[in-house]
């Protein structure tokens, strides 16, 4: 158990530390939500920003890009690769279309069975845009409870992946689930980073347990199965 009520400093440090990204409408767009997660699973913010941007040109709602081919669609993915993200996308976008009207369902369940859609996008648009209490865990996010609460064990486990799951359902604020997640990936991107974390810098240096044993840096543990 950490010592303090760690998410209220985390929310406390996003309050001032936020990063402005285009995404970060107000209010949240679920669709825009949605393309953004699906940009950054395999590809860095800043690579990101021009895809992103020139994406909601071409296909600003769930209804315009349902209307696109396949082929325009991958046009506008161009450079980003790993196409499948696109053609996913695109199904899944479609079946909001034709199912829920062009509404991006807000039941974790009916994200679930959109393709493309797993665990993390399904926590990350329900918690951000709809602000439903929904872990989105991703590496990010292993690496920080690896470190808060040290955790051992190989991070690519699924055993892992479930304790950090659990713990973040029992820790997310029921009142700012969405500024939550996000602090966590801000946190992960520019604090608690892989090789060198910034643990003078955390909000969260008096709770984290793999720093108060000196051993943040051999965390997390990453076998590669
Ligand atoms: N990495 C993954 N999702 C992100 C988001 N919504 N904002 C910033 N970085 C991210």
């Amino acid at each position: 158990e950490t010592a303090h009520d760690w998410p209220q400093l985390l929310l406390g440090w996003f309050r001032t530390h936020r990063r402005d990204l285009p995404w970060r409408t107000s209010p949240r767009d679920p669709y825009k939500v949605w393309v953004s997660e699906i940009m950054l699973q395999q590809t860095k913010v800043e690579a990101v920003r021009p895809y992103y941007e020139n994406w909601l040109d071409h296909f600003p709602t769930v209804a315009s890009l349902a209307s696109a081919t396949q082929e325009e669609v991958l046009r506008q993915w161009q450079g980003l690769g790993y196409y499948s993200r696109a053609r996913n996308l695109h199904q899944a976008v479609c079946e909001v279309q034709a199912r829920y009207g062009g509404k991006v369902p807000d039941r974790e369940k009916d994200m679930l069975s959109l393709k493309g859609v797993g665990a993390y996008t399904a926590g990350a648009v329900l918690s951000i845009a709809y602000g439903r209490p929904v872990p989105a865990v991703d590496g990010n996010v292993l690496r920080i409870f690896s470190r808060l609460y040290l955790i051992e064990d190989n991070i690519l486990s699924a055993k892992v992946k479930k304790e950090v799951t659990r713990l973040a359902q029992d820790v997310i604020p029921d009142d700012a689930p969405g500024d939550f997640n996000e602090a966590l990936m801000d946190l992960g991107a520019s604090i608690c980073i892989p090789r060198h974390p910034r643990c003078q810098e955390c909000p969260l240096v008096s709770c984290c347990l793999a720093h108060e044993k000196g051993r943040e840096t051999e965390l997390p543990v990453r076998i590669v199965k």
